[in-house]
């Protein structure tokens, strides 16, 4: 598939921002992704959001741009990208990942 692009960017939560809210962008992400022809999975370890989003390049970058405007974060740090072959996540529009570290995200970055 040509033009397929995969992203991991972490960030760091903003005040007042929990478990719950965490949940929450992550289901309305899934609805929104849908629509925007993007798969991914968000992780969220009590402080930062880990994050991977594929698809078509050019839909990931204006994704981020959004992203990265979002008030319940900050100081977006792209950790990895590059163009692949396949989505890692291609049954989840968002997966929403538990645990402290982003070992799955990290998985998915290897992947090719
Ligand atoms: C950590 C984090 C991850 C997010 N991931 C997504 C995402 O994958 N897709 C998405 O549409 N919005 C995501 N958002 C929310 C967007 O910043 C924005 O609020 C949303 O796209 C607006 O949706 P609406 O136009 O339906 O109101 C995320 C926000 C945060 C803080």
């Amino acid at each position: 598939m040509s033009g397929m692009y995969r992203l991991f960017y972490v960030s760091t939560k903003a005040e007042d921002i929990g478990e719950e809210e965490a949940d929450k962008i992550a289901s309305h992400a899934s609805e929104n992704n849908n629509i925007r022809n993007i798969v991914g999975a968000l992780c969220f370890n009590g402080n930062h959001f880990g994050q991977v989003l594929e698809g078509p390049q050019e839909d990931v970058f204006k994704l981020l741009d959004t992203i990265r405007d979002d008030p319940r974060h900050k100081d977006v740090i792209i950790i990895s990208e590059k163009p692949v072959r396949f989505r890692y996540f291609k049954d989840f529009h968002m997966k929403r990942v538990r645990g402290m570290d982003f070992e799955e995200l990290v998985t998915a970055m290897a992947a090719e």
